[in-house]
């Protein structure tokens, strides 16, 4: 793992988003996996925006949505699955054969993480994948005791996610489980980011990057990635060494 520091959110994103442009530039079957969130918002729009300007053939991309809030239709302004269809898979026009989300209101949950890990399977694995961290230090929606051989799973949420969750929404919502891709595939992907900004993630960096790895800080797992980069902003680093 490594940790690279950028001046502001911009230059942060713009890093991301010209790596991943890159790489579909070099692999034009490339499969992506994203977070939805706060963090990689902008990332998303310069991967857009670089893709049309620059005219990159996306035409046989894959695409992954990393987790949803479960029991949430995809027309809710808070769900990842708007978050996705309106920020890549609309603007893009991609084709329902090119992307994968998890199905929130799916009668069988189970059927549905079967559903993800065997999509993921099909495409001999994950080439890049950018997450971001929640405040007790998940990944997706894999919460604290997480275990790092996970396969795609629905989870209870964490108390302090369905707080900070609330800021997707614009009215006061249940928020009870996830459904999330698992940390097995976090490590079987080639390429991996942790993104943060912000001064309120940089405690939680610190202990990504310094840290013990350990079940219970789920974020600690990138250490054990050895093509995994966590990419922050100056306000997120606390970390001097690194710098
Ligand atoms: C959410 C999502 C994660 C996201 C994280 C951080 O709960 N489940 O996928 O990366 O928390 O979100 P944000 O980028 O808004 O801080």
């Amino acid at each position: 793992m490594r940790l690279k520091q950028f001046k502001n959110y911009e230059e942060l994103s713009d890093f991301a988003a010209t790596d991943i442009a890159d790489a579909i530039k070099n692999k034009p079957s490339l499969v992506l996996c994203l977070a939805s969130g706060d963090t990689p918002k902008l990332t998303v729009d310069l991967l857009v925006k670089k893709i049309k300007e620059e005219k990159i053939n996306y035409s046989k991309i894959t695409f992954i949505g990393l987790d949803e809030w479960v029991g949430l239709p995809p027309t809710n302004t808070g769900s990842c699955h708007y978050f996705f269809q309106n920020k890549l898979i609309g603007p893009l026009q991609l084709k329902p054969s090119q992307y994968f989300l998890f199905d929130a209101l799916a009668a069988d949950l189970q059927n549905d993480c079967k559903k993800m890990d065997q999509f993921i399977n099909d495409k001999n694995g994950i080439d890049i994948m950018l997450v971001g961290i929640g405040m007790n230090g998940h990944i997706g929606f894999n919460e604290p005791g997480t275990s790092f051989n996970s396969l795609s799973h629905v989870i209870e949420l964490d108390e302090i996610t369905r707080s900070v969750g609330q800021k997707y929404f614009n009215e006061q919502v249940e928020l009870g489980k996830g459904i999330t891709i698992g940390f097995k595939h976090l490590l079987n992907t080639k390429k991996v980011f942790l993104m943060a900004n912000g001064s309120k993630k940089a405690e939680l960096i610190k202990k990504t990057v310094e840290g013990p790895v350990t079940e219970s800080f789920p974020a600690s797992i990138m250490q054990k990635h050895n093509n995994g980069f966590v990419i922050v902003d100056e306000e997120a680093c606390m970390v001097k060494s690194f710098h």
